[in-house]
């Protein structure tokens, strides 16, 4: 099955290392069954809460992966049997708010403190909120990327709660870091054009007085991109991000 741009730089960002991945949301279950065919785990999980999905899906996977390993849930994320398996696993959720997500991550990392778990989030927005959610929550950083879509821009979020090694000691940002670091002037453009319009947008909400995000605008406000391809490093400034 083909996918999107989207989907195709979450299933790039899951390295190999993991027991159990889970699809989250998984809808048609697109994601997973890219996971399934390279092999990215050994056991990969589907997970959504609409009855006919998952009975469609489970017959589709069972005619096309008949001898993979794989399970259908078909319950709310936020009861994932995460201490029913062993091993490092990853949790992907992507495709829902941000609000929801944060509801999701929270209930998750509450039933399962201690377990060995990353998770990987593509919110569609309220991307501050999770941040702050994440930040909260104590979790780690260990890689963020930004990426254009139909021109809808996403924040990919890989996230720890646990310090495991050197690589998950970054805090997570308020506002991002990584994705203000340019490879390339593509990437400097798009991240450009995010951060013109993640400012807008909450200038737009600052002006209808409803609620006060004054505190957003100005950490969005300290943000620079910058290219690093010519080898200067963008830092945001803001006190929120504890840089
Ligand atoms: C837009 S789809 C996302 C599909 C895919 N993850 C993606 O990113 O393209 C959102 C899916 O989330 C599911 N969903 C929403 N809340 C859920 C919850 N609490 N537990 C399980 N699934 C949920 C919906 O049924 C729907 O299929």
């Amino acid at each position: 099955m083909k996918i999107g741009k989207r989907l195709r730089h979450i299933d790039a960002m899951v390295e190999p290392g993991y027991s159990h991945i889970w699809d989250c949301c998984c809808d048609h279950g697109l994601l997973g069954a890219a996971l399934l065919s390279r092999l990215a785990a050994p056991f990969i999980h589907f997970v959504d809460i609409v009855p006919e999905l998952m009975n469609e899906l489970e017959s589709r996977l069972r005619r096309f992966y008949p001898r993979s390993a794989w399970q259908v849930h078909c319950i709310d994320v936020a009861a994932l049997p995460l201490s029913h398996h062993d091993g490092r696993q990853l949790v992907i959720i992507a495709g829902v708010g941000g609000d929801l997500m944060v509801q999701l991550v929270r209930a998750i990392h509450g039933a399962n403190p201690d377990a060995d778990i990353d998770f990987l989030l593509c919110p569609v927005h309220h991307q501050f909120t999770l941040r702050q959610q994440l930040i909260r929550l104590g979790f780690h950083l260990q890689q963020e990327r930004l990426l254009e879509e139909n021109r809808r821009f996403y924040e990919l979020l890989l996230v720890s709660p646990r310090p495991d090694d050197r690589q998950h000691r970054n805090k997570v940002s308020a506002v991002g870091e990584q994705i203000w670091q340019a490879h390339s002037p593509e990437q400097a453009d798009t991240a450009s054009r995010y951060l013109r319009k993640t400012l807008a947008h909450y200038q737009r909400v600052q002006g209808g007085r409803k609620t006060d995000v004054q505190h957003i605008i100005a950490a969005y406000r300290a943000v620079t991109v910058q290219p690093l391809h010519s080898r200067t490093v963008a830092v945001c400034h803001h006190s929120l991000c504890g840089k």
